[in-house]
């Protein structure tokens, strides 16, 4: 059984390694992306591969959102389970085993799915046909991240009529990422490949509303480029995610460029051993926090610098105060990729003012099939 604090408990007496989310900041947050989004007459689709849980999904659609993408059935799944009701799967769903899920949560909740090639339309709109529902269809477009993707041009629109003439299906609209350019620290080098990346999708969509097909969605954007892709007139919608807890990558990225975002998710540690002066080592290891974009930095403390996280530990170098730390002391780490960190545990605990206000699980953990 998994002990669980009750609500009005201090922050620091939360066992560790624990995810701790600053409930103020995550919703100011959501309303700062809710707000730039009405401003700028494009609709939000926050991407819950960051949050993973109904939880940030309900929070954001109460914001305003029109919905949320997911980035796996399982996913998808967990999201209609707990109530959201307009989901975007933004990734190809392909195998008979999961379409049958896709279509599980389509009985559950308005679902649109990408697709980049003929075979998996044929798939899903026998699956269609067999379920008797209508499954929305959105084509994912390679826009210059070389990830997946039909390209934009004949290979596009040859793909869309196969949507648009496939029983069961309703074409929707293109989808694109800008992968390549979110994470560009200049922001006019950022724009410049955001906006090629954009064009191309623009390019897709022109190509088949020329074939005579109405494109309703145009879908993209991430954290790094929300203030690009969401000025862009025929965008209809964002998918940014990371900015619900901003963490330390997009905050490098940002540097002096302003945005409204603050890093409102860190992972609370407990030192276990002060072996020498200057090294300093506490709990949160490589199975509590992710290092795919870098060690996580100490914010809790002055003088304390990551050096390295073994299964189980995490070594600081450690001067002046954070020298001065003991076994049983807490600290807070600020991990530089959120998604990957937040993966890795069962519950948010968060807090407003410095105590427990809920607990929520973390439902789509692991949820990655
Ligand atoms: C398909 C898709 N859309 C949007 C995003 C944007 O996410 P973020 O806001 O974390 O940059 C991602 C990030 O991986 C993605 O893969």
């Amino acid at each position: 059984m998994d002990y669980l604090p009750l609500p009005g408990t201090p922050v620091e007496e939360i066992d560790t390694p624990a995810i701790i989310v600053d409930l103020d900041i995550a919703e100011a947050n959501i309303k700062a992306m809710a707000s730039f989004a009405s401003e700028n007459g494009v609709s939000m689709r926050p991407h819950m591969k960051t949050g993973k849980s109904p939880f940030w999904a309900l929070k954001q659609i109460e914001a305003g959102a029109i919905g949320v993408c997911a980035a796996k059935v399982g996913e998808a799944e967990i999201l209609a389970e707990g109530g959201v009701r307009e989901i975007l799967v933004t990734n190809q769903i392909v195998s008979s085993t999961k379409i049958r899920r896709l279509f599980g949560v389509a009985s559950r909740a308005h679902v649109t799915v990408a697709v980049d090639n003929h075979d998996n339309v044929d798939d899903l709109s026998m699956a269609a046909q067999m379920f008797g529902i209508e499954l929305g269809v959105i084509l994912e477009v390679e826009c210059g991240m070389n990830r997946a993707g039909v390209k934009p041009g004949e290979a596009a629109v040859a793909l869309a009529r196969t949507v648009e003439n496939a029983p069961g299906l309703r074409f929707d609209g293109v989808m694109g990422y800008e992968g390549s350019a979110v994470y560009t620290e200049d922001f006019d080098l950022r724009k410049q490949q955001a906006m090629e990346s954009i064009n191309n999708l623009l390019a897709a969509a022109d190509d088949i509303e020329g074939a005579g097909l109405e494109v309703k969605i145009i879908s993209a954007g991430g954290t790094g480029t929300y203030d690009i892709t969401g000025k862009v007139d025929r965008v209809t919608e964002l998918q940014c995610g990371s900015y619900l807890f901003m963490d330390s990558k997009y905050l490098e990225v940002f540097g002096d460029h302003p945005h409204p975002f603050r890093s409102a998710l860190t992972v609370q540690g407990t030192v276990t051993s002060k072996p020498a002066p200057g090294r300093t080592i506490a709990d949160p290891g490589l199975k509590a926090i992710s290092t795919d974009q870098g060690l996580p930095g100490v914010v809790s403390i002055e003088g304390a610098i990551v050096r390295s996280l073994s299964e189980e530990h995490c070594v600081m170098e450690t001067q002046g105060p954070a020298d001065e730390l003991q076994p049983g002391d807490k600290i807070s780490l600020r991990p530089t990729h959120s998604d990957t960190t937040i993966n890795q545990h069962d519950y948010y605990y968060c807090v407003r003012n410095g105590l427990l206000e809920t607990v929520v699980e973390l439902a789509g953990r692991g949820r990655f099939m």
